[in-house]
């Protein structure tokens, strides 16, 4: 027998980078309709009482932190915060979907401008917010959120600058940086929600919004996701073993499967009854 007939006939082996690939494609669409029910829920919620009402539109909704009679710049800080964190938190997912960047090269630009914009002037604002009004949480809470905020704005700052040298791979890497760090508030929400209905919410006082899961949730609704990055970046060098793939891939299905339960679960229990 050739060696042509030998190649077909013996099993190929397991293709370890595709594996990588598929399961991260399989986590993004996921992520993506996840991203677009909060983006609808942004849009419902928050929209038409900003738009009726300015300033004031805030006023007697959910949130503690959102209107201080009086209180003129911060009022606009947490307008601002949630108008533009419609941007973020629709436009994320579309600038990552290769046929966009593909077939409406033009809009990929526009749009890239005003996720970078919005996500740096939505986090300013967040910080803002976060060091003036009391918000939810105690202070690790507040730590936890607002290294959030100063790394979205290190990966915006850094993406730009890539972009302007030319340094497209590294463009890339720091835009997906941004990408799930901008995310973060969005990655707390469904992993506390999902972790309310698998556990019940352990190691959670609801109160006052303060425990052990709260604490680590709030660091590592950023790291996590940025460590799983790092990783997949390694998982694409041509040195990757692949052992080191296959245990990126067992990772991120469980991972994956998580965020689908804590979508349906943030859906239903936060953001459905809200709309
Ligand atoms: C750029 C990504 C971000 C997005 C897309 C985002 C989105 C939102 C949304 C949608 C709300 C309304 C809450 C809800 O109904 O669920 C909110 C509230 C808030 N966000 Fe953000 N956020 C981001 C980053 C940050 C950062 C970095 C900080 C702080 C440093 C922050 C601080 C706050 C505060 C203080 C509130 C008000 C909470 C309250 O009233 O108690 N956000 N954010």
């Amino acid at each position: 027998m050739n060696d042509a007939v030998l190649s077909q006939t013996l099993p190929r082996p397991f293709d370890t980078r595709r594996a990588v690939n598929l399961s991260v494609k399989i986590w993004f669409y996921i992520a993506a309709i996840g991203h677009t029910i909060f983006f609808a829920y942004i849009l419902a919620v928050f929209y038409p009482p900003i738009a009726e009402s300015g300033l004031y539109g805030l006023k007697g909704l959910h949130l503690p932190a959102g209107f201080r009679e009086g209180d003129t710049l911060g009022n606009l800080a947490s307008v601002s915060h949630v108008l533009l964190a419609a941007i973020v938190i629709g436009g994320g997912p579309l600038q990552l979907v290769p046929a966009v960047r593909r077939y409406a090269p033009n809009f990929h630009r526009w749009l890239g401008r005003s996720y970078l914009l919005a996500a740096v002037i939505s986090s300013i604002a967040g910080l803002y917010m976060t060091w003036t009004r009391h918000t939810f949480g105690n202070q690790v809470s507040q730590i936890s959120i607002a290294m959030d905020g100063i790394l979205i704005l290190v990966f915006a700052f850094m993406a730009v600058r890539t972009a302007m040298a030319r340094r497209i791979t590294e463009h890339r890497r720091w835009a997906l940086r941004l990408f799930l760090a901008a995310s973060a508030v969005w990655f707390f929400r469904v992993a506390l929600m999902g972790w309310a209905m698998l556990t019940g919410g352990w190691g959670v006082d609801w109160e006052s919004f303060t425990g052990p899961f709260l604490y680590a949730l709030g660091f590592g609704q950023y790291l996590l996701p940025l460590a799983m990055l790092e990783w997949y970046f390694y998982c694409q060098k041509r040195g990757a073993t692949p052992g080191t793939q296959i245990a990126f891939v067992s990772a991120l299905i469980p991972l994956t499967m998580f965020m689908a339960i804590g979508i349906f679960a943030a859906t239903m229990g936060l953001w459905l009854p809200r709309i």
